[in-house]
């Protein structure tokens, strides 16, 4: 079986045919999977029947997982490196991640180890709807003038959970004992509002409208103009993907170089249910100084 890699949108993303994620891969196979992901951002791979343990086995080709530390109340019961999306109950209770990824962000952003990759398995999905919307944020960056580029640049910006939770409303109904242990795990970090992509040497833009609040040095009110501007312009049709899912496809998508969001374009009387696992990349931004942190208002 030779891998096939078809383009699926202008913007980013490819489908990755010809390949059986549930037998043990060689080396070419991987390097084309990793060739087609640095170069797509998106992959795709359709009809891929995993066991938790197999989708395990295929991230960590790529890397060590997180075990969701930062957010330890959302872990599949039996596999702590599955982080599990669904609407379904999760031991009796009422899942509270049904809701999760409801605003355009990069996985993790709100901490100094965030995402390198994402890998979301579809287990099941409603006969309409549950979508993934993808964004491309090296082009967001690329198509900016080369006056406001060289300014980005320079700054950084604070990236927070708190501030995601204080204006989302999808977190009103959580538990805010677990919200304010989750808050207590992930301080308020700044991150470079330029990221520079350790493998591809290209340049994207890292700020998100889920997570980032102000520019490091400068309050809320003097930032949200231009953040305004940049959210808005990260997300034009041009540079997106959305994804309609069908059970057993595998999507992975480079977090250092885009942005997702699930759209609430389904009910929730119909299951929707994914395993995701996330590889860590290189660490990536820093704590906040006491005048940073003041100065955000976090
Ligand atoms: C997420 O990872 O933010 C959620 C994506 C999805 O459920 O489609």
């Amino acid at each position: 079986m030779e891998i096939t890699v078809r383009p699926i949108s202008h913007g980013l993303g490819a489908a990755v045919t010809g390949v059986d994620l549930t037998k043990t891969l060689d080396d070419a196979q991987i390097a084309s999977i990793r060739k087609a992901w640095l170069d797509h951002v998106v992959l795709v791979f359709p009809g891929q029947s995993l066991k938790p343990e197999e989708l395990i086995r295929f991230g960590r080709i790529f890397g060590d997982l997180d075990d969701h530390r930062a957010l330890p109340f959302y872990r599949h019961p039996e596999w702590p490196e599955i982080f599990l999306i669904t609407n379904r109950q999760i031991g009796g209770k009422s899942s509270t991640t049904k809701d999760t990824g409801r605003s355009w962000h990069s996985d993790h952003s709100f901490t100094t180890h965030p995402s390198m990759i994402t890998m979301l398995h579809c287990q099941e999905i409603p006969p309409a709807g549950g979508t993934t919307l993808f964004t491309n944020m090296y082009k967001a960056y690329e198509t900016l003038s080369p006056g406001l580029k060289s300014i980005l640049d320079n700054l950084e910006a604070v990236h927070s959970l708190g501030y995601h939770m204080s204006w989302s409303k999808y977190f009103r109904n959580r538990d805010p004992a677990q919200m304010e242990k989750m808050k207590t795990l992930s301080p308020p970090v700044a991150q470079p509002v330029v990221r520079v992509h350790p493998e591809t040497n290209r340049k994207a833009l890292y700020v998100s409208e889920a997570q980032t609040s102000n520019f490091v040095g400068m309050t809320p009110d003097e930032s949200q103009g231009l953040l305004n501007f940049l959210f808005k312009h990260s997300v034009q049709p041009e540079f997106t993907y959305r994804h309609n899912w069908t059970v057993n496809d595998l999507v992975m998508w480079d977090n250092r170089c885009s942005m997702h969001l699930a759209p609430a374009d389904y009910s929730h009387d119909q299951p929707r249910h994914m395993h995701r696992v996330t590889v860590l990349g290189k660490p990536c931004g820093r704590f906040l100084n006491e005048e940073e942190l003041a100065l955000s208002a976090n």
